[in-house]
């Protein structure tokens, strides 16, 4: 490592053509912290380590391990003389990634990692790398290299330009690209565009990018409204209240990945109308309530269809076949749970019997309520659907409370 040289004093500009060349990882991935001073722009001073970031980059991170070196390299060179920070959110990702960025942190201390463990989501990662600067300028883009960042410095010279609060990297503007998007998934993205359009009036042309840059301030006003499920942290940012944005929208081309591969997959769409229903609802009912009712309806669903099956079909008895069809239900009710309303911190292992275990009790708990508050009502005269509707919406209410503090832990 050659990097003592280049920290050696805090206070001395980087020498000329200083080539750091760290071996960052045991295949042949390399790190420059090439920095050509002749190059710089004017007026702007070269980096000094232990200078304060100018801009924080924040990435999102989930086994990207491979793609880490070659992103510090490509961002470097596009950014050579700013005073930039990278900060990779990776969600404990098994291949490796948080320990390929520590070591790219030991050549280069710009990079610095925000592991966490338990957890999953790309808009909550990203909110919280950009909490976790004091830089002045932030900036999202994905680990893969689909985002190429030779787009940061003009993203960075707009907002420096004071007439953007917000500087996006559009795919749908004049010169922008899906790249070799699938039919499939362009249609996908070109169809939640304009949901969102006109669903929720966003107004530029793609709200959906995963490419953006912004002033702290923007973030820091509007960070306690925002949803932070789910992919699309540019949605949440945009339809989050103050709406007197001034976003500009700079094209680019999205890039194809090499290595890796896409975390994007059916739960996208789930997760988007999870979004969009918090913005709409969330003031009167958390969304993730919302998606628990969902799944419950399903759960319904599943009662009946097993209960008539073997009901009607076999010959089991009626008890019978109704204890049995709850029993399904309720698990089929904590999996798919797990699966979309806590998508961002499921249970896995030994710790998916216990939530299963504990989530069947607390639905026993919820079905006396049911049937305690229903049987209440019917003795006051209430009407019988009235009696229980009501008896559903308690125990609803039970188990989602409950088991959001006992079987998902918040
Ligand atoms: N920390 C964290 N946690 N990172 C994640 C997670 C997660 O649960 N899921 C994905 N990521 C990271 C990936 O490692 C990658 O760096 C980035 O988020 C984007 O994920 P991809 O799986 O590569 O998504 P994509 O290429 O299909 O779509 C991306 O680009 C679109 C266009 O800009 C996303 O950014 C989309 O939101 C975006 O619309
Ligand atoms: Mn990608």
């Amino acid at each position: 490592m050659h990097y003592d040289e280049f920290i050696d004093d805090q206070n001395r500009s980087v020498a000329n053509d200083l080539a750091v060349v760290a071996r960052a990882d045991p295949g042949q991935l390399f790190v420059s912290a090439l920095r050509p001073s002749g190059a710089e722009p004017p007026g702007v001073p070269s980096y000094h380590p232990g200078r304060p970031a100018d801009l924080c980059i924040v990435t999102p991170t989930f086994n990207e391990a491979e793609n880490l070196a070659e992103l510090v390299r490509r961002i470097d060179l596009a950014l050579a003389g700013e005073a930039w920070e990278l900060i990779v959110v990776d969600d404990d990702s098994p291949d490796g990634t948080a320990e390929a960025a520590d070591r790219l942190h030991a050549v280069d201390p710009r990079v610095r990692v925000l592991r966490r463990v338990g957890r999953r989501g790309l808009s909550s990662a990203c909110i919280e790398g950009m909490l976790a600067s004091s830089a002045p300028y932030l900036a999202v883009i994905d680990a893969d290299l689909q985002h190429d960042p030779r787009l940061l410095r003009s993203m960075l010279q707009r907002l420096r330009q004071g007439d953007a609060d917000m500087v996006v990297g559009s795919r749908y503007t004049a010169g922008g690209d899906l790249g070799t998007w699938s039919s499939w998934r362009a249609r996908l993205s070109r169809g939640a565009t304009q949901v969102a359009q006109r669903l929720a009036g966003v107004e530029i042309a793609d709200p959906m990018s995963g490419f953006f840059a912004l002033r702290r301030d923007v973030l820091t006003t509007r960070v306690r409204r925002l949803s932070g499920v789910g992919f699309k942290i540019l949605l949440d940012l945009l339809l989050t209240a103050p709406r007197d944005l001034r976003v500009v929208e700079l094209p680019y081309r999205f890039g194809e990945r090499v290595r890796g591969e896409s975390k994007l997959c059916g739960a996208v769409v789930w997760e988007f109308g999870l979004l969009l229903l918090d913005k709409l609802v969330g003031r009167w009912l958390p969304a993730r309530f919302v998606a628990f009712g969902l799944v419950g309806l399903l759960g319904l669903a599943v009662h009946f269809l097993v209960l008539s099956q073997l009901y009607l079909r076999t010959g089991v008895s009626f008890i019978a076949a109704q204890a049995f069809a709850t029993v399904t239900a309720i698990g089929v009710n904590f999996a798919v749970n797990n699966l979309l309303t806590y998508a961002d911190r499921p249970l896995r292992g030994l710790r998916w019997w216990r939530g299963l275990a504990g989530f069947a009790l607390i639905c026993g708990v919820g079905a006396a309520a049911n049937i305690g508050v229903a049987s209440w009502l019917f003795t006051r005269h209430a009407q019988w659907p009235v009696a229980a509707l009501i008896g559903i919406a308690a125990s609803a209410v039970w188990n989602y409370a409950v088991s959001a503090r006992y079987t998902w832990r918040s």
